[in-house]
């Protein structure tokens, strides 16, 4: 199995944005009451105390929309400088980005990863609920200007709604160093819009790439779920995210912490999961802390979405956590 070094960290579940395929307008939400929210204080020491002496230095920090965490640029700058990270990480909408990119940058932030589904305002209205597709190309433009490095845009291709500008998008990769991941449309936040609309897979999102600007395999797959690729000469890359399609679980490198203190092993099973934050607040040492999680670590490759071995798809699952609530 791989090795086990990658957490992300979900600081919110609540969001500014009502993206239909994750959080769809009128959807009620019961949100994380702010008491059971972990503390900066209590997250760092679960950092210092307990996923780094496991092996863990790569962070991700999610939400929900993390900029939207009171006190964000003082927590990056204390994971930062904890002796261990070697890698923090962020995935945003942007909406906020204009203002805080060189913050962030300034507190030891280097990668972005920020959802963008469309050039087209109208769309991107349509997608996300918000008519603030100007401000979020705003905050993209303000994140290149700082120097985030990689600076990657997730798309979630659905059909007729978005499929339409994927070479549009594609482009985006070309003239500066963006790398633009389209991600599978997966049956977790909308269901309905699932079932209505359904989902395209990576393999004909390439085909038609390569129709139009010609597609070559990269060397820089890196250990996430993208499988990447170029246009010729062009100064970034195109990942492909294909979850529904593809199964990469035998290279999950991550577990996801929630807001409230829930260590989940697989985005996609939600079995095996703990909740460090009671273990925390009642007491229990670093020790055993430790313990617990390195009894997840050593369950998590049997865990790893083992419902596709035994022939149930993706889409037939059921789950209790959103997208906004696990953090992507
Ligand atoms: P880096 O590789 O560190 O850049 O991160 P990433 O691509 O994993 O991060 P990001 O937050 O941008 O994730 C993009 C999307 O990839 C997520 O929203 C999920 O849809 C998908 N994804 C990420 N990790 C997993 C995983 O472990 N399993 C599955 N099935 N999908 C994942
Ligand atoms: N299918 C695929 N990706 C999703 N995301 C959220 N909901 C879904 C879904 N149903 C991804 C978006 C965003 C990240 C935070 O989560 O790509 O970039
Ligand atoms: Fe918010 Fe991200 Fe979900 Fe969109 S995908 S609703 S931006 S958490």
């Amino acid at each position: 199995m791989n090795t086990v070094d990658y957490l992300r960290i979900s600081l919110i579940d609540r969001c500014n944005f009502r993206c239909t395929y994750c959080m769809p307008e009128g959807a009620e939400f019961d949100y994380i009451r702010s008491k059971e929210m972990l503390t900066n204080d209590e997250l760092i020491q679960l950092l210092r105390e307990v996923f780094i002496p496991l092996g863990f230095h790569k962070f991700r920090l999610t939400g929900g929309e993390p900029l939207l965490r009171k006190g964000l640029v003082d927590l990056v700058r204390a994971i930062s400088s904890l002796p261990g990270t070697e890698d923090l990480a962020i995935t945003t909408n942007a909406y906020l980005l204009e203002d805080m990119a060189r913050p962030l940058y300034e507190a030891g932030l280097r990668r972005i990863n920020i959802s963008l589904d469309s050039l087209d305002r109208n769309v991107f209205r349509e997608i996300t609920g918000r008519d603030h597709w100007q401000k979020v190309w705003q905050g993209i433009l303000a994140a290149h200007e700082v120097g985030f490095d990689p600076l990657k845009l997730n798309v979630v291709v659905i059909p007729g709604v978005n499929d339409r500008e994927v070479l549009d998008l594609a482009a985006l990769s070309i003239d500066r160093a963006w790398h633009v991941r389209f991600i599978e449309f997966m049956p977790i936040g909308n269901t309905e819009l699932f079932a209505h609309k359904g989902w395209v897979d990576s393999a004909t999102l390439r085909a038609k790439i390569s129709d139009r600007f010609g597609l070559l395999e990269s060397n820089c797959r890196g250990n996430g779920p993208a499988d990447v690729f170029q246009i010729p000469d062009a100064k970034g890359t195109l990942g492909f995210i294909s979850q529904m399609s593809e199964c990469f679980c035998d290279r999950c490198n991550r577990v996801r912490l929630s807001a409230d203190g829930w260590l989940r092993p697989c985005l996609l099973n939600e079995s095996g999961q703990i909740d460090l934050k009671t273990s925390l607040r009642s007491g229990q040492d670093d020790v055993a802390l430790r313990q617990q999680v390195r009894e997840l670590l050593n369950l998590k490759a049997e865990i790893n979405f083992k419902e596709r071995d035994r022939g149930i798809k993706t889409s037939d699952q059921t789950y209790t956590r959103t997208m906004s609530q696990i953090g992507g």
